[in-house]
């Protein structure tokens, strides 16, 4: 695991990118930048909350995410190239170190102090790259990352994906904290049927939990076939997951042998969101399982959640398109039932972490 970069010292104060009002999203928070797969010794430019970051890794392997935009004409450094550790921008050559120092003018042949850009901490646990883009001085008041504790797991595997989609990032969150969309939006996909009842939810502090039990319920295809089991099975399944920061959320099957109560097979999802700004945001999935591990069946597991992770995709930007054409915005009234529970509670702890971050 990375330690955080170490911060400058001679900075003004910190100041948020974009005012309160326009966002829904704290940057006192970590949040995904990246999948560990997705960063190597290619320059990776993406904005996040708002903010040009500039992705890479140094040539021991260690993650650097520095400000993307060069200080001299504003040129995305990801068009420039790498030399050593440093990153030297493809229109006139300054060239930057992975704190942010400019450590070299072409025309001038010095360093510029002056030209220092921004350097974010960054903590890799695989298969996330963590980024904090917030205020340095409340960076040891803020929860840590989320550990993906069944991932370092020998017994699982997992497959995992990015995916941009065009809607805030609050929208994919409340999305798979009322699974009752299953029945409709993935009726063709994972065909998972039986989950219309409302689910048992809590909330412990800023952590909204749900909770859900299928009592010999017929397995669907997607299930049963990884279990070794026929499809329509009856069988048991405990399904829960839990919101536990703006930036993620974690979900979980238990697959449990009716008769004997023995746990079968074990199914995990992490869905990790970063907002690029208010109405665009990167979708970092992880779906991993116990069972049914073969190549040939990840592959098939990474294939079929793409599918239904498109059909999600779609009707949150068709959600997203609804109210921003609609002149009454998020003002517009909104109805909500006893399933909507845990995305409403999902709203409040996002304005519990806005609060903070404002007072
Ligand atoms: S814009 Fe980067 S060196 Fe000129
Ligand atoms: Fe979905």
């Amino acid at each position: 695991m990375n330690q955080p970069v170490a911060h400058d010292v001679a900075r003004p104060r910190w100041q948020a990118p974009t005012p309160r009002e326009h966002r829904n999203y704290p940057y006192n928070c970590w949040w995904v930048a990246a999948s560990s797969a997705e960063l190597g010794r290619e320059l990776l430019g993406r904005w996040l909350l708002d903010t040009p970051v500039l992705l890479y890794r140094r040539e021991s392997g260690e993650a650097v995410a520095i400000e993307n935009r060069c200080p001299h004409r504003a040129a995305p450094l990801s068009l420039g190239c790498l030399k050593g550790d440093n990153v030297q921008c493809g229109y006139h050559g300054f060239t930057f170190a992975p704190d942010g120092a400019c450590v070299n003018v072409p025309s001038t042949g010095a360093g510029l102090p002056a030209a220092r850009i921004r350097a974010f901490p960054v903590i890799e646990q695989a298969p996330f790259v963590w980024i904090y883009l917030g205020d340095p001085d409340c960076i040891d008041q803020v929860p840590p990352p989320h550990d993906l504790e069944w991932a370092r797991d020998d017994s699982f595997r997992y497959v995992h994906g990015m995916m941009p989609i065009k809607a805030n990032y609050m929208l994919l969150k409340e999305n798979v904290l009322d699974l009752t969309h299953f029945g409709y939006v993935h009726a063709k996909s994972f065909g998972i049927s039986d989950w219309v009842d409302p689910p048992r939810s809590t909330t412990q502090g800023d952590t909204t939990s749900y909770h859900q039990s299928f009592d010999r319920s017929p397995l669907p295809p997607v299930f049963a076939a990884p279990l070794g089991l026929a499809p329509g099975t009856a069988y048991n399944r405990e399904n829960y997951g839990s919101f536990v920061s703006p930036a993620l959320q974690i979900a979980a099957v238990d697959f449990v042998e009716p008769d004997s109560g023995t746990i079968t097979g074990r199914f995990r999802v992490s869905h990790a969101t970063t907002p690029i700004d208010a109405s665009r945001m990167l979708y970092f999935y992880v779906i991993g399982r116990d069972h049914g591990t073969s190549p040939e069946e990840m592959d098939g597991l990474l294939k079929g959640s793409e599918t239904g992770f498109a059909e999600d995709e779609a009707m949150i930007e068709a959600v997203q398109d609804m109210v921003l054409c609609d002149p009454r915005g998020a003002g517009a009234p909104e109805i909500s039932v006893k399933a909507d529970a845990p995305g409403i509670q999902a709203r409040r702890i996002v304005e519990r972490w806005m609060a903070r971050e404002s007072g």
